[in-house]
Order: C-alpha cells, then sequence, then structure tokens
C-alpha cells in the first residue's frame, strides 16, 4: 500500500506552483466523482430519512472525520462521492425551498483560488489585490444603489450579520448624540431603544437587537397591508406616540420579503423616518438583485434614501455562500463604528502612507477574499447577465402562480413580486386538517427525493413555498413540481383520512 501524503510535501501547499498543479489534478479529480454520483442521482435531496442518512455516514466514517492516519486521495476521492450523492443538488429544477441559489461555475471556480491564496483582506499585506478588489466592487454596487462617492461598503457573511452590522451603526450614531457610547454598550443608559420594522421583517433584526444590548423588546412591529408591505401610516403614528424615554434607533425597512418577495414602500417610508430624524436601512438581502435587472429595479425606486442597505449577493447574484455586502450612504459610518487602529495589523503611520486594509470596516478580523468570486461573476456576466437571470426566475414564478391558481387542489396565497410563490394544498375532505396535509406532504417529498420546496406561516396556517432561483429550470419543471405536491398532497390526505 502506498504511503499516505503526509504535510510535509511540499506540493500541498496550494500557492506553490507545484501544488498549484495538484489543485487542478484533485479538482479535476473531486469534479469527475461528483459527476459520476451526481448522474446516480434522482432528485434534489437524497432519499433517505435524517436517521438513515446519521447511520450512513456512520458506517462510511466509523472514526468520524477525525482518524489517527490519514488515507490520502483515495479518503477524499470517497468523501467527494458521498457528498455529491448526498448533499442538496441546487441545480436540479426541482429543488425550490430557500433563498439558497444554484452557484455559479465562474464563482466557484474563482472562489477555489481565493482558497489557494488565502488571503485575508483586513490588512493592506495579508492581501493587497483582494483589499483593492472589494474597495472598487463596494463602489459599483454604492453606484448601483444610487449613492454618491462618500458612500462605503463592505463584504459580509450573510443578511443576518449585515443587518447586524447595520443596527450596530444605528445604535452608535443615535446615542453617540447622547454620549459616547462607544465600547461601552448601553449599560446605565435609562432609555429604552427602539427599532421599527414590518411584521414581516426577517428575524435577524430582532437578533441583532438582542446581540447589540437593546433586547428583543426593542422592535416593534409595524402592520402590513394587503401586499405585505409596511404601512407608512402606521409607522408615522408610532413615531410620534413615542415616550419620552424611547429613542428610536432605526426604521428597518424589507426589500423583498423572505416569504412574499413583497417591498416595502420606500420612498413613503424614508419620509417619515426623516421627519422624525430616524435612521433608514433596508433590508435587500433578498430583494437587492432587482438593481441588476432593468424590468425589477423600478421596484426598489427609493432605495438611495437609506443609510444603509444590506444586499446577499448570495441569494440573487448566484454566489456561493458567503457575499453579502452591506453599503451606507456615508462611508464615514464604518469608521465612527468599527474604525480600529492596532498596532498589530494597521498602525497609523502604514495606514498614513496608503497601507491600510479594510479591518476598519468590518466586525471579522481575519475575513476571505470573497470579492473575487464576485468580481469574476460580475466581470464575466456583466450586470445585464445578472439581471436576466433574475428575469427568467420571475418569469418562472409567474408562470406558477398561475398554474397554482387554476388548480382545483392548490390555493395561492398572494401574486408573486420577486421569485417566490406562496401556497398551499387544500384537502378534499374536512378528514385531514389542511395544516397537518401540507406538512405531511412536504415531508414526503423530502423522503422521497423527489422535490424540494419551502414551507412556512400566513395567518397562522401553513403554507408551501417555492423559491425560485434555478433560471435554467423550465415551465415544465415547474408544472412538474407542482404535480408531485398534488399528488403527495392526495397520498398524505388518503394516509390522514
Ligand atoms: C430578508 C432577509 N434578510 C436577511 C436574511 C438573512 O440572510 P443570511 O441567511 O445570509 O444571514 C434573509 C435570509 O433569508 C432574508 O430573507
Amino acid at each position: 500500500m502506498p504511503a499516505p501524503p503526509t504535510l510535509l510535501e511540499p506540493d500541498l501547499l496550494a500557492a506553490d506552483p507545484a501544488g498549484l498543479a495538484d489543485v487542478g489534478r484533485l479538482v479535476t479529480e473531486l469534479t469527475r466523482e461528483a459527476a459520476g454520483a451526481l448522474r446516480r442521482r434522482s432528485g434534489p435531496l437524497p432519499a433517505l430519512t435524517p436517521q438513515e442518512l446519521a447511520r450512513l455516514l456512520d458506517a462510511q466514517l466509523p472514526e468520524g472525520p477525525l482518524p489517527r492516519t490519514g488515507g490520502g486521495r483515495g479518503a477524499v476521492l470517497a468523501l467527494a462521492r458521498s457528498y455529491a450523492a448526498n448533499t442538496v443538488d441546487l441545480a436540479d429544477p426541482r429543488a425550490a425551498a430557500h433563498l439558497q441559489p444554484p452557484s455559479l461555475s465562474v464563482a466557484a471556480a474563482a472562489d477555489v483560488l481565493a482558497s489557494v491564496f488565502n488571503a485575508s483582506v483586513d490588512t493592506w499585506d495579508s492581501g493587497p489585490y483582494a483589499v483593492e478588489l472589494e474597495r472598487r466592487l463596494v463602489r459599483s454596487l454604492t453606484a448601483l444603489t444610487g449613492y454618491g462617492p462618500e458612500a462605503g461598503g463592505v463584504l459580509t457573511p450573510g443578511g443576518t450579520a449585515s443587518n447586524l452590522q447595520a443596527l450596530l451603526m444605528a445604535r452608535d450614531t443615535a446615542l453617540r448624540a447622547r454620549r459616547d457610547i462607544r465600547g461601552t454598550g448601553l449599560t446605565g443608559l435609562a432609555v429604552q431603544p427602539v427599532v421599527y420594522c414590518s411584521e414581516l421583517a426577517h428575524f435577524s433584526v430582532s437578533r441583532a437587537c438582542a446581540v447589540l444590548g437593546l433586547g428583543e423588546d426593542a422592535v416593534r412591529p409595524v402592520a402590513t397591508d394587503a401586499r405585505h408591505r409596511m404601512l407608512p401610516g402606521e409607522l408615522d403614528r408610532a413615531l410620534a406616540g413615542l415616550g419620552e424615554n424611547e429613542v428610536p434607533l432605526a426604521v428597518v425597512a424589507t426589500a423583498g420579503t423572505t416569504d412574499y418577495g413583497s417591498v416595502d414602500p420606500l420612498p413613503e417610508i424614508a419620509a417619515v423616518a426623516a421627519r422624525h430624524g430616524v435612521r433608514l436601512h433596508v433590508d435587500a438581502a433578498y430583494g437587492g438583485g432587482a438593481l441588476f435587472s432593468d424590468r425589477m429595479r423600478p421596484l426598489l425606486a427609493g432605495i438611495e434614501a437609506a443609510d444603509t442597505v444590506t444586499i446577499d449577493l448570495h441569494k440573487t447574484a448566484w454566489q456561493p455562500a458567503a457575499a453579502s455586502v452591506l453599503l451606507a450612504r456615508d462611508g464615514e459610518d464604518f469608521t465612527a463604528t468599527t474604525g480600529l487602529r492596532v498596532a498589530y495589523l494597521n498602525p497609523d503611520d502604514d495606514g498614513a502612507a496608503g497601507y491600510d486594509g479594510l479591518l476598519g470596516h468590518s466586525l471579522q478580523t481575519t475575513r476571505r477574499a470573497d470579492a473575487l468570486k464576485v468580481a469574476a461573476t460580475f466581470l464575466a456576466l456583466g450586470r445585464d447577465g445578472i439581471g436576466a437571470m433574475l428575469d427568467a426566475c420571475h418569469d418562472l414564478a409567474r408562470h406558477a402562480a398561475v398554474t397554482v391558481a387554476a388548480h382545483p387542489q392548490l390555493e395561492l396565497a398572494a401574486e408573486p413580486v420577486l421569485t417566490t410563490v406562496v401556497f398551499r394544498y387544500l384537502p378534499g375532505t374536512a378528514d385531514a386538517p389542511a395544516d397537518a396535509v401540507n406538512g405531511a406532504l412536504r415531508r414526503r417529498l423530502l423522503r422521497e427525493g423527489a422535490a424540494l420546496i419551502g414551507r412556512t406561516e400566513a395567518a397562522g396556517t401553513v403554507r408551501l413555498k417555492l423559491t425560485l432561483l434555478n433560471p435554467q429550470a423550465t415551465k415544465t419543471d415547474i408544472d412538474e413540481v407542482l404535480t408531485a405536491v398534488a399528488e403527495a398532497g392526495a397520498a398524505v390526505e388518503k394516509e390522514l383520512s
């Protein structure tokens, strides 16, 4: 048996010339194994229950993923085979559950290069090109958003992280006026901080408030209209009625709610926020992709009035996770909140001489060169290329809505705005409660590995959801998924009644 390679072999260092060739060979072998496993698959998920999958891993990795002695390339190739056979296949047109797109090959390949060189963007000398690339990428995105030259931004590990950082900025900006609270939190302040968002805002807003020491009680949900958009009049009334010790830190508008894709009326909300002197953050984690599309862009009219904006390029720009970006109309907001000089990373005189990284923009220290995959994608496809992908998914959502509306056993919850379609299966008899049937039919599809659809709640009842982010899926694919849903519904109904 050949001796397993050891870490002392120079060709195992990815960025060595010989190592780089080895990466190329390994990627070729791994992708070949993965392709073979993919060909044998029959759906977007493995046809396994969670318990069966756990048993499979126990059998495949009896010592777990950390054996005493390494198994060399063979072990890696076996892992690649199992992974490709049993992971989610988002390129399967029947995968339509979450805001998790199939990633583009150009982005995935560029991401390999980011791993090879392992640059970090916290300091200039940890990754000079990556630092400059991120600066330029941010500039392109601030311009796309409609911001001026003083705007700034940073890539973050997700929409949750971007929203957290936006609310950190809001907290510090609002309370700095009362005293310098930076680094001291809110201890001792006899005020109740308040953050407004719609009742359909993402839970990361309340999580951010908890993390920032504001408490989840700081979040005041504002009612939405029949089209799932925040009511600006309600927001206005709430702000006007604030108590003496209540300090409004921010209004968070959502541009693309997770379930409905609805976009809060940004110009009206911006006007209310401005009238009350409150910061505005727009969570466009999902809807931000509309900026790339001429057809969809009007949905985001007014976004440039926001102080900060979250856009998730790992949702509607088909990037491997994660590639979120937090943009600020005034780039100084970063300096005021996360600006930091650390002796061993970015001392003043290095900074003055231009040797400055992005440490002061981020809550992270070591940070991947995520700009590389995004820039590679944008350079390859251009804004129009990404926009066309979103338009294609929007077309699929409209088709799905028409099909659902025409189906006797399915009920549409709302007209699609972006690329999601919320609906449910209507049981034929009262013996099988709708909630139980809809929950069970989704699990049945998961268990069979036949289709991967989402689930949510509306008006206290279970709904199903298609999140359509595969621009190569066809209308026939969508019809097949909906047929599978109706068939699974009928089968479950029979079991339950
Ligand atoms: C509107 C909205 N904001 C924020 C997030 C959180 O994004 P992430 O999962 O990248 O943290 C999501 C996730 O779906 C979302 O839909």
